[in-house]
């Protein structure tokens, strides 16, 4: 029986044709294939501005920096995320407050943020988790408070209308081969802001607003011409890889209530009117067997699984640090241990499905 891995990138003679085409161009940074790319991503998204970067991670430290928060301020995080925008913010000198999660979408929980808001909060980093999107409007976050939306794993998804990365003041994608498109390494900022923009554009160019205008101390976080060439070629067909997604995950769901499993491993949940991505398919395991058992029993079968993601004050980064206590992030703490991330990927088949659903339900027997 074929292996199963959690997730496998779909490549393509269009993205090999592409990457050969930036190649061969000599034009190997910000070029052609950059402009298209990220006028590609206006259009899908509809937002006015989209500057490529070179991974998700590059994307929100360029969009938190562009906010220009002052030193001491503390943004917002989600206690259950992988730990990319935590670690963003640490990067600026700025302070994570990990907020908890709700037990239904694992996206940020509203009572938990009204909470966590003291005087220094200026920022937070909504993550759309999993491409389920995150209702930013539900927060209610004052105005001074500036939103960032982590929409790594989002990229299709989109809720009352906004696509997933518009909801904030600055949308971050990643082309990180495990999400719905991939450049290899990539990521982009969205926004609709032009000085926000063009704040991006500087960071993400050494400080340049224009060759040999140094306007601030920035960075080198370019996309290759070869990788955007790469993303064309996944965004051209982004429709048909969301509905392949989109029927995987049915076909889960509907395998599991046929195995009995609807309530004793409930699927992540999406607020009503989501339109979500699936980039990931998880599941909240029951107490027993441990995760480890489920995990180990999967992959004697030829099924790879894992946990979904992490809490904050699980991993190294983070522990024993003031405010990363499972005693305020319940939710958070008790994802960490027992959620559970299944195969899907482009080219996986229903009959896939149903096997892993097969091996689950007995593990669980
Ligand atoms: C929610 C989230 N944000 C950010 C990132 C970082 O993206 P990248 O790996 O492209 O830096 C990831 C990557 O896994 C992620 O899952």
């Amino acid at each position: 029986m074929s292996f199963l891995p959690l997730a496998r990138p779909t490549i393509g003679d269009a993205e090999l044709e592409g990457q050969a085409r930036a190649l061969r161009s000599g034009r190997l940074v910000l070029g052609p294939e950059n402009e298209a790319f990220e006028a590609e991503l206006c259009r899908i998204t509809g937002a006015a501005h989209a500057v490529a970067v070179s991974s998700g991670t590059a994307a929100l430290v360029a969009a938190l920096r562009a906010l220009e928060l002052p030193p001491g301020s503390e943004v917002l995080v989600p206690a259950f995320t992988f730990p990319a925008p935590a670690h963003a913010v640490v990067s600026l000198g700025l302070d994570v407050v990990p907020v908890d999660v709700a037990p239904d979408t694992w996206n940020l929980d509203a009572t938990s943020v009204a909470r966590a808001i003291g005087p220094r909060t200026r920022g937070v980093i909504v993550v759309d988790q999993f491409g389920v999107p995150v209702d930013v409007v539900a927060l209610g976050l004052p105005s001074e408070v500036r939103v960032v939306e982590d929409a790594a794993c989002a990229l299709g998804a989109e809720l009352g209308g906004i696509a997933s990365g518009r909801a904030g003041a600055l949308g971050c994608l990643s082309f990180h081969p495990r999400k719905i498109v991939t450049t290899g390494e990539g990521g982009a900022v969205l926004t609709d802001d032009a000085a926000l923009a063009a704040q991006v554009r500087a960071i993400r160019h050494h400080g340049q607003s224009a060759p040999g205008e140094f306007v601030l101390a920035g960075l080198n976080l370019r996309l290759g011409e070869a990788a955007a060439a790469v993303g064309r070629a996944q965004l051209a067909r982004l429709p048909e890889l969301l509905e392949h997604r989109a029927l995987l995950a049915a076909a889960y769901v509907a395998a599991l209530a046929a195995a009995g499993l609807a309530e004793r491993a409930p699927v992540q949940a999406a607020p009503p009117g989501a339109r979500r991505a699936w980039q990931t398919f998880a599941l909240l395991l029951p107490e027993k067997p441990t995760r480890a058992e489920v995990i180990d029993r999967l992959r004697a079968h030829g099924i790879e699984a894992g946990p979904a993601t992490y809490a904050l004050h699980r991993i190294g980064s983070f522990a024993k640090r003031p405010r990363f206590d499972a005693a305020t992030l319940p939710v958070a703490d008790r994802l960490h241990d027992r959620s559970l991330a299944l195969p899907l990927f482009f080219g996986m088949t229903e009959s896939d499905v149903t096997r892993v659903v097969a091996e689950l339900a007995a593990v669980l027997a």
